[in-house]
């Protein structure tokens, strides 16, 4: 029987199927299936499928003899990213660094290298979407270091291998990973057969010579171009950069990292020269919050770091039906849930109005214990009173449940010790197991709105 010539491969996860279905059996998505034309059964990097068995079957060894010489780590020069990497670059590792266009990540990897080659170390910028001329534009904002990296402007695969092999720097960008293609394997550039195709060889040829590759890979909303997640198993690091491209703030998380914490989150401010760090980001967000009607502080935890950010919500009276529900930076279903157990258990009833939240600084929260810093901010800007606690903003953190319950969420200690450390104690929560110095608690949302709001002005507006 003929063999079949061609194969569908998700868009997303990369799951590859003999016939096309409407849907990915690997990951559920619909409509991302596409037809592929199958590899040959060698490829470029000479890897080979099933065979033969060999003659002499080889040796497992015991984990403990398996040598494993500590390896010093590259430093990037950039504290943050370098703490979200888990202390720097492993000598030999593949990185992935996704993010949408615009966010930055030329920028940070520009940066990186520069701080590198001035540390003495060999380093390669291979730029596959913009000219020389362009790459050393962006170099002489980021400064006189940056300017010392070598690049090379150049999208054929076998081209940058062959300039791998005869450079060998410690670490190399290669940006994009969309933008490079191999002459033997199928489809335009930026499919996931000529992607995976380009990650695999560059993964081969650096581990043999030990060199970090960095691969930029860019996220669309459509996932049209394919996406960097069919490359998530292969890499060892997946950090991610997001924000928004308007505004300054930008944060850059791990998402796998087979050599540190995944939990860690960079937080970075784009100015005119390149990416700066912002190492104390509590404290640029605090300081910026208004404790005006409408703000919240909430202590949220990205990764194993406290954070305290500001919400801020808009109430406005409408005509319109249904009322817009606009979300920038939580989830908005979880704004939906927020405003109908407001409607029912804390008698706040926005259903004539529009409404607005925003998380402050363009930072996106991910987690439920937002919830209550949501609900908070929205009674607030429904009754045009400031949450205070005395002169300063009013911190809170708590997930709120369908029966308008506040629920436990992970580590209130940390959230509460960063609250005081700006000095914003008397923090409306859920109840703690034990008593946390500095921490208000409230086993509902009635309660907890109470609190917010003194006793008499919540009787005259019931
Ligand atoms: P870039 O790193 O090119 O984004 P990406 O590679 O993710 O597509 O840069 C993103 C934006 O940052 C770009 O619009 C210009 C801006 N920028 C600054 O504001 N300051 C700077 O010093 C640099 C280098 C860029
Ligand atoms: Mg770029």
């Amino acid at each position: 029987m003929a063999r079949t010539e061609s194969r569908h491969v998700c868009r997303e996860c990369g799951h590859e199927a003999l016939a096309w279905t409407g849907r990915c059996p690997g990951c559920g998505e619909w409509n991302t299936l596409v037809e592929e034309a199958r590899p040959s059964r060698t490829s470029s990097s000479g890897r080979r499928r099933g065979g033969a068995p060999r003659a002499s079957a080889p040796r497992p060894v015991p984990l403990r003899e398996v040598s494993a010489p500590a390896v010093a780590r590259l430093e990037t020069g950039i504290g943050e990213l370098d703490r979200v990497l888990g202390g720097g670059i492993v000598p030999g590792s593949l990185i992935l660094l996704g993010g949408s266009p615009g966010i930055g990540k030329s920028t940070v990897g520009g940066m990186a290298l520069g701080n590198l080659a001035a540390a003495g170390r060999r380093t390669l910028y291979v730029s596959g979407e913009e000219s020389a001329a362009q790459v050393r534009l962006r170099a002489e904002r980021l400064g006189e270091q940056a300017l010392a990296v070598p690049m090379l402007a150049e999208t054929t695969l076998g081209a940058v291998l062959a300039a791998l092999e005869a450079e060998r720097p410690e670490v190399c960008v290669i940006d994009s990973v969309q933008t490079l293609h191999a002459d033997d394997a199928s489809g335009a550039p930026g499919s996931v057969g000529q992607v995976r195709e380009a990650a695999a060889a560059l993964m081969e040829v650096g581990k043999r010579i030990g060199s970090a590759v960095i691969v930029v890979g860019h996220v669309t909303k459509e996932g049209s171009l394919a996406g960097p997640r069919a490359l998530e198993h292969l890499v060892d690091c997946v950090l991610m950069f997001e924000g928004e491209r308007e505004r300054s703030y930008r944060t850059l998380r791990a998402l796998k990292n087979r050599f540190g914490a995944t939990s860690e989150v960079a937080v970075f401010e784009m100015r005119s020269g390149g990416l700066t760090e912002v190492s104390d980001p509590s404290a640029r967000f605090v300081g910026e919050a208004t404790a005006a009607p409408g703000s919240c502080v909430l202590c949220a935890m990205e990764g194993t770091r406290p954070l305290l950010v500001e919400v801020q919500a808009l109430v406005a009276p409408t005509e319109i039906v249904p009322p817009r529900r606009i979300a920038t930076g939580i989830d908005r279903n979880r704004l939906s849930l927020v405003l109908a157990v407001l409607a029912r258990h804390g008698g706040i009833g926005l259903a004539s109005a529009d409404v607005f939240v925003n998380v402050a600084g363009g930072v996106r929260v991910e987690e439920p214990g937002a919830d209550l810093a949501v609900a908070l901010a929205l009674a607030s800007a429904h009754r045009g009173e400031a949450l205070r606690n005395g002169a300063g903003p009013r911190a809170c953190f708590g997930e709120i449940g369908l029966t308008g319950e506040l629920r436990h969420v992970a580590h209130p200690e940390r959230r509460v010790a960063e609250a005081l450390k700006f000095g914003l104690g008397s923090v409306i929560a859920p109840p703690t197991s034990e008593p946390i110095e500095g921490l208000d608690p409230h086993p509902g949302l009635g309660q907890a709105l109470r609190a917010a709001f003194p006793p008499a002005k919540v009787r005259k507006a019931a």
